[in-house]
């Protein structure tokens, strides 16, 4: 697991190589040996020095993930003590220890470097050094809060602790991360230099006589002014909804004012306050959960991979535009049709410009742009999709126009050609009745913007096979986007679900709560954006044809949607279309901050009562979870890990509740019934628990319990 070699001139290598994993991580085995490793060097009187090396192409990845979630409070401590005390001995044994950073070195990997007396990274693009725990909900505990604040000040620190920025071998090196960068094949010649040169100390800054913070102590005016400011940058984005960078203010702050061993007890305490935390323990599950659905566990086994060379795309609008992007990016021969030469080039255009962007930043070889762009082939004449194995449907959204594309292309495409459509609201199933082989028929849902949304929503229609999926899945893969997979349904699952989270923010506004208590109660829902601006984003009369076409195919079962007065008297009486017209909920001028229409509040009295804040966040919060439920209950999700990696990545419902099944986790199904009640009486029928909830509430079940049948049980 981790070799350990002395040469001729003293020099110990401590080498990382775990056996039969892709990265080294610290969990109890790993640290165990490193200990020893250390120890074994320090008692030796032939070792002058060590070196802390890794034999894989990364260094440290961090803590263990398989691990340390299943660790009791006790356990925690015993472990985080082990590392830490081992990482003091190293710094305090006498003998000075040097960190050869071939590749990540991340986390626990990083604290391990910070307790080296100096490190040298290679200059290699797979090296990035950080502490991301903060993105897990957790704190840097093996010294990283203590370490990092005294090697470059608290005002240099900060962001790395509270953002968990990552950054590579030269950035490190300009921000005082590491001591050298050196080329590749040197990193273990110059950590040997440097154990070997008079200059070699074996006593950490902080451990010296007379130390001092660069920049000054916590207490310092300058640090006071830092930690305030940080304080309110935090409250600011976080809505009070995250813990840890408030932990990790209070363990730099008052652990950085006192000597360090006292400041190493200081950060184990918040350590173990945030291991313990649901948000912590949320922001894990759903970290698993994303590298579950990014490995296709759902995928159907029996096929083999689809090895993609040429894809479609019918309409180069704003999606389609997007989604030969990120094809061309995968390295993948691109298609893009619409309807006349022009229009197609206007949408190749769109990868021009984000390439011209990424060549003026020096990322990208003007060689490398040309390359990108000869493989997306913009045109008009359905004829070019000869070849494409899928082809992407991403024209209007109307039905009927829909169907028209999908003949056309059929006519040109090989039997086995998929049909995928990004179509956001029409029912799959429907759309495949213009197909001649509806089991090659599937709905691939993508996210605007596409090159930045990580989520990829695909739509099983009745007769989709399973061949099918498995190939599509392959693709999501292979354009690296996370795939949830759902069965048919009006809006599937994201669009319907975010769409009650607009609909509830509109009711409220019809119930004559204030506007700016609304949008407030967004932000301490959790979600980036209040209801009001977010429908402004979306733009009203998109929403409006959206309730038409659900009016039109449900004819006598529709029901009018919480808040559709309101709805219809801002597009219809108003004229306030939205954000892309200047004029919605918000109004937008020129070069300004968008503020509320004052003309709110005339349409919409305020009531002199409002409901408490806490109420009006609950409703907003729980009108996506209980959504959330009824489509598991109806199988439109079968799993609630798509379910809630499918709320973080499409609509950004907040991570550290879990998503919108683990927020019902967190706040424990029990309650979550009985609150529903409470919502129920007072607000009517969508606030009805789902039998499903209800049985499982009921009976002390789990959506994450580990047997299988509990979702599928009703
Ligand atoms: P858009 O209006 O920007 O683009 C549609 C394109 O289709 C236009 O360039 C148009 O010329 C082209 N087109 C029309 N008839 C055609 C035909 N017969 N043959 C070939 N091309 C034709 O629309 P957008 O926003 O790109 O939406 C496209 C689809 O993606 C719609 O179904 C929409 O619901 C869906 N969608 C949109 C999202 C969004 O945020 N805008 C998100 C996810 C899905």
């Amino acid at each position: 697991m981790i070799d350990y070699h002395v040469d001729a001139d003293g020099i110990a290598t401590i080498r990382w190589d775990m056996p039969g994993r892709a990265l080294n991580v610290l969990n109890a085995q790993s640290i165990e040996e490193f200990a020893r490793c250390v120890e074994q060097a320090l008692g030796d009187p032939q070792v002058r020095g060590a070196i802390v090396a890794s034999s894989k192409p990364g260094f440290i990845a961090g803590a263990d993930l398989e691990w340390l979630p299943h660790l009791d409070a006790q356990q925690m401590q015993a472990q985080g003590g082990r590392i830490r005390q081992s990482l003091r001995r190293m710094e305090t044994g006498g003998k000075p220890f040097v960190a050869a950073i071939n590749g990540a070195a991340l986390g626990g990997g990083f604290e391990v470097c910070l307790a080296c007396h100096h490190r040298i990274a290679a200059d290699n693009p797979a090296v990035e050094v950080g502490l991301p725990e903060v993105q897990l909900g957790l704190l840097p505990g093996a010294g990283g809060t203590q370490r990092l604040p005294r090697m470059i000040g608290i005002r240099n620190a900060l962001p790395l602790l509270l953002e968990g920025w990552k950054l590579r071998s030269r950035e490190a090196l300009e921000s005082g991360l590491v001591d050298a960068v050196v080329p590749d094949g040197e990193l273990l010649s110059a950590a040997r230099a440097w154990l070997l040169s008079p200059g070699a100390q074996a006593v950490q800054p902080w451990d010296a006589k007379g130390f001092r913070i660069p920049g000054g102590p916590p207490g310092s005016p300058a640090g006071m002014e830092t930690i305030a400011a940080a304080i309110a940058m935090v409250r600011a984005k976080t809505w009070g909804l995250y813990p840890a960078p408030f932990d990790i203010l209070s363990a730099v702050y008052e652990g950085c004012g006192v000597d360090i061993d006292t400041g190493l007890k200081i950060e184990e305490r918040y350590f173990l306050h945030l291991f313990g935390t649901p948000e912590a323990r949320n922001l894990i599950r759903l970290f698993f959960a994303r590298v579950g659905l990014h490995k296709l566990a759902a995928r159907p086994q029996a096929f083999p991979t689809q090895a993609y060379t040429k894809i479609g795309v019918l309409g180069a609008g704003m999606m389609g535009a997007g989604i030969a992007y990120v094809c061309a990016d995968a390295g993948l021969e691109v298609v893009l049709l619409d309807t006349a030469p022009e229009i197609a080039e206007r949408g190749k255009s769109y990868s021009a410009r984000l390439l011209d962007k990424k060549a003026a930043a020096g990322r990208l070889s003007p060689e490398a742009r040309d390359r990108f762009l000869a493989r997306i082939r913009p045109t008009a004449d359905y004829a070019d999709l000869d070849g494409c194995e899928l082809v992407v449907e991403a024209v209007f959204e109307s039905f009927d126009l829909k169907g028209a594309v999908t003949r056309q292309a059929e006519a040109v495409l090989s039997p086995r050609a998929i049909l995928a459509s990004n179509t956001s609201t029409l029912p799959i199933t429907g759309l495949a009745q213009a197909s001649a082989r509806p089991k090659n028929f599937i709905g691939m849902h993508f996210f605007s913007p596409v090159d930045k949304m990580p989520l990829v929503e695909i739509i099983r229609g009745r007769d989709t096979s399973d061949e099918c999926l498995a190939r599509v899945m392959d693709l999501a893969a292979r354009i690296r986007k996370t795939p949830i997979v759902v069965n048919d349904s009006r809006g599937f699952y994201t669009s319907r679900v975010f769409g009650t989270y607009l609909n509830e923010g509109l009711a409220m506004l019809g119930e004559g709560i204030a506007p700016a208590l609304i949008e407030n109660a967004g932000r301490l829902a959790g979600m980036p954006l209040g209801p009001l601006a977010l429908a402004d984003e979306v733009s009203l009369d998109l929403q409006a044809r959206i309730r038409a076409q659900a009016m039109a195919a449900l004819g006598d079962a529709w029901r009018p949607p919480p808040g559709d007065q309101v709805l219809l008297a801002m597009v219809e009486q108003h004229g306030r279309l939205g954000k892309k017209i200047g004029q919605g909920f918000y109004d937008y001028p020129a070069g300004a901050r968008k503020s509320l229409w004052p003309g709110l509040a005339d349409c919409f009295p305020v009531r002199s009562d409002p409901p408490e804040i806490a109420e009006i966040v609950r409703r907003l919060r729980y009108v996506q979870s209980l959504e959330s439920v009824r489509c598991l209950e109806e199988g439109v999700v079968t799993d609630p890990r798509d379910a809630d990696v499918g709320s973080v990545l499409g609509w950004s419902f907040c991570p550290a509740l879990g998503g919108a099944i683990g927020h019902i986790e967190t706040v424990g199904l029990a309650r979550f019934a009985a609150e529903c009640q409470l919502l129920e009486e007072a607000y009517g029928e969508r606030f009805r628990v789902p039998a499903l909830l209800r049985d499982m509430a009921e009976r002390g079940a789990s959506f994450y319990s580990a047997s299988p049948g509990i979702i599928s049980s009703t």
